[in-house]
């Protein structure tokens, strides 16, 4: 039914009809949560169901915290030695579902920053997560920071939503956000995830093609696409990274549900 619906161009139409139904039938438990937490202000439930696929903030809850202790021991065994704070950008920082759990976790250790293209994203993060300096970004690279700004920049599900020119192009950019010894730890649907795809589809990534899928926004939900090894490869000798892992099971790579890829500026 996606692929057709993909086909048609009708996947964003379905997507708002989905949207509508997910919210109202969280409007119980979210409402619960919220008297639970009154003194954290979530972001809607569209919003949430817009970059999640669900519209639940228990969920959203219980997923950015599992994540955040996956990314908490990635940049505890990766990130670059520095005299002070650690600086770490969350590239894609949606409204700061895993930026609230991984501050908390830590702490003084690291300066926290995040940047969408989303203004409903950014407006939903500054107010979900207190003293993390979130700034709107735009689709196309550069982000709106120095080149060297960062020890660490990490983007969880973000490739994902990209076609390859795009996917290429932000690396790229990633790259000049790092400091040398710099940290990228980044997100794909690799080859777990490729059965997902038609025959035709599922030929091409498996000779090594990044594939994007067509039909929805570039960068929404709804636009999907998947990174053999051999493309992240490519995308990394591009942007002058050297890849350090490639995790596609165990602990980290389950909470995410995605492959991570962990690179190294040099
Ligand atoms: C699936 S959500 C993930 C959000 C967040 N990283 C998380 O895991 O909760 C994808 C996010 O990517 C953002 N996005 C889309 N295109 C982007 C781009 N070109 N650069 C950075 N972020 C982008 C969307 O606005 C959305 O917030």
């Amino acid at each position: 039914v996606i692929a057709a619906l993909r086909r048609l161009g009708l996947l964003g139409l379905a997507d708002a009809a989905l949207s509508q139904r997910a919210a109202h039938e969280a409007r119980a438990i979210n409402a619960s949560v919220r008297a639970a937490h009154t003194h954290i202000t979530f972001p809607p439930a569209a919003l949430v169901f817009e970059v999640q696929g669900y519209a639940r903030l228990d969920w959203f809850m219980e997923s950015g915290a599992r994540q955040a202790d996956a990314l908490a021991a990635l940049i505890g065994a990766h990130a670059p030695a520095t005299t002070g704070p650690i600086e770490i950008l969350e590239w894609g920082c949606g409204p700061g579902r895993l930026l609230r759990p991984l501050q908390a976790r830590l702490g003084r250790r690291v300066r926290l920053s995040g940047c969408d293209p989303l203004a409903a994203c950014v407006a939903g993060a500054r107010r979900y997560v207190a003293g993390v300096e979130i700034t709107q970004s735009r689709r196309a690279p550069p982000a709106p920071y120095p080149a060297a700004q960062f020890d660490g920049v990490y983007g969880v599900s973000i490739l994902t939503h990209l076609p390859t020119g795009a996917a290429a192009a932000w690396m790229k950019d990633i790259a000049r956000l790092l400091r040398p010894g710099g940290l990228a730890i980044l997100t794909t649907h690799g080859p777990r995830h490729a059965s997902r795809l038609d025959a035709k589809a599922a030929a091409r990534f498996a000779a090594g093609a990044h594939v994007a899928l067509t039909g929805a926004a570039q960068g929404s939900r709804t636009f999907a696409s998947y990174t053999p090894p051999a493309a992240m490869a490519a995308f990394a000798a591009g942007a002058g990274l050297t890849i350090l892992a490639h995790l596609t099971e165990g602990p980290q790579a389950d909470a995410i549900g995605q492959d991570i890829w962990l690179l190294r500026k040099p």
